[in-house]
């Protein structure tokens, strides 16, 4: 036992921690179930319906059938004209209304927005929900996480985008293929923080380099000091610019065919471009990792106004038939499909 943790020193426990729990909608459906059978279930001490008096409160939400049953013999006896099959006070009837519109109102909301319902304006990034204990699980026996990426992560994990951040498993992945192929030079479109960025320059030589491409430098700010501590940010190249533009200025350079790995995990408008781009870059052999590739599920039904789900399931329908390459779809994370040069 002590000689394994000794022979990898970098061998960490992942631990889910309880940030602001989020309700499962089964939650609220089943309160809300509740709610209705309380106003349906009978009074426990029934009154008698008398003749002539308002049904007691118990009987008027008693079903036609009974209701008719006990009201015969009395209709025979009075003058009285016949009752109405169901007696239900207004109020009743006013608030049963309500409830249905409220319920009917949910449904299609959440149809529509679903993030309405699971509190994420973003797809979630991963098919086996975070707080699954199987997810925790496959981390408690495959992660491997070095004490620096720990730290990102978590570090990451503090701010509301944290989100965005590729899913822990999935980076080990990617190390683990880099360390395959023997890759010396990849490329990272979308950095953020550098969760990636930092797991793949410590996976290459000393010698390896990751173009890393963003728009955005706040976020790797944040991450640059943490890829010192490690000791690898000599490795990592971070361009803000468009990442189609630094891709461009890759092929314009004569780097066509020179890489070993790409990420692709930016704006998902631009996925197929970016795939096109990355695919001129890297050698024949060469891997390339599209996230995202599921959508928390939302490629099986594509909405006409949401341009992000319908570019990743184009290049999808078109990845599967695109015979320069093999895939795999791997349903990690959000979804990821390698993509194999041939
Ligand atoms: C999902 S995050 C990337 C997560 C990252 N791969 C990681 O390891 O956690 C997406 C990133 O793409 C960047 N981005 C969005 N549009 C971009 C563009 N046109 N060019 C380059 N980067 C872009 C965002 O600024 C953001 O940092």
């Amino acid at each position: 036992m002590l000689a394994e943790s000794r022979a990898q020193p970098f061998l960490h426990r992942y631990s889910i921690r309880p940030r602001g729990k989020t309700q499962h909608p089964s939650t609220s459906l089943s309160l809300a179930a509740r709610g209705t059978n309380v106003m349906q279930e009978p009074p426990s001490g029934r009154e008698e319906a008398v003749p002539g008096r308002p049904a007691p409160r118990g009987e008027q939400l008693r079903p036609t059938r009974l209701r008719r049953d006990r009201a015969a013999p009395l209709a025979a006896a009075s003058p009285r004209p016949e009752m109405p099959l169901f007696s239900v006070p207004k109020e009743v009837a006013v608030g049963t209304a309500m409830l249905g519109v409220a319920f009917a109102t949910g449904m299609l909301a959440g149809k529509r927005y679903p993030s309405l319902l699971f509190g994420t304006s973003k797809p979630h990034k991963s098919i086996i929900g975070k707080s699954s204990p199987l997810w925790q699980y496959i981390l408690d026996h495959s992660l491997r996480e070095h004490p620096i990426l720990k730290k990102l992560r978590l570090l990451t994990a503090e701010y509301p985008w944290g989100k965005m951040m590729v899913s822990c498993d999935q980076a080990q992945l990617m190390a683990n293929l880099i360390k395959l192929i023997k890759a010396k030079k990849v490329i990272e479109v979308g950095v953020l923080t550098g969760y990636n960025a930092l797991s793949m320059a410590l996976a290459l030589p000393d010698n390896g380099r990751v173009i890393a491409c963003d728009i955005n430098e706040d976020y790797a700010k944040i991450g640059k000091p943490l890829w010192k501590e490690a000791g690898v940010d000599h490795k990592i190249d971070l361009r803000i610019k468009p990442a189609t533009q630094t891709l461009d200025e890759l092929l314009a350079g004569g780097e066509a065919e020179t890489f070993d790995f790409a990420f692709i995990d930016a704006d998902k408008e631009s996925y197929n471009e970016y795939y096109e781009k990355c695919l001129r870059l890297i050698k024949k052999g060469g891997i390339i990792a599209i996230d995202n590739v599921l959508r928390g599920g939302m490629v099986l039904k594509p909405r006409k106004d949401d341009l992000a789900t319908q570019s990743i399931h184009h290049l999808n329908e078109k990845l599967v038939r695109d015979a320069r390459v093999n895939i795999s779809m791997i349903p990690m994370g959000d979804g990821v499909t390698l993509v194999f040069k041939l």
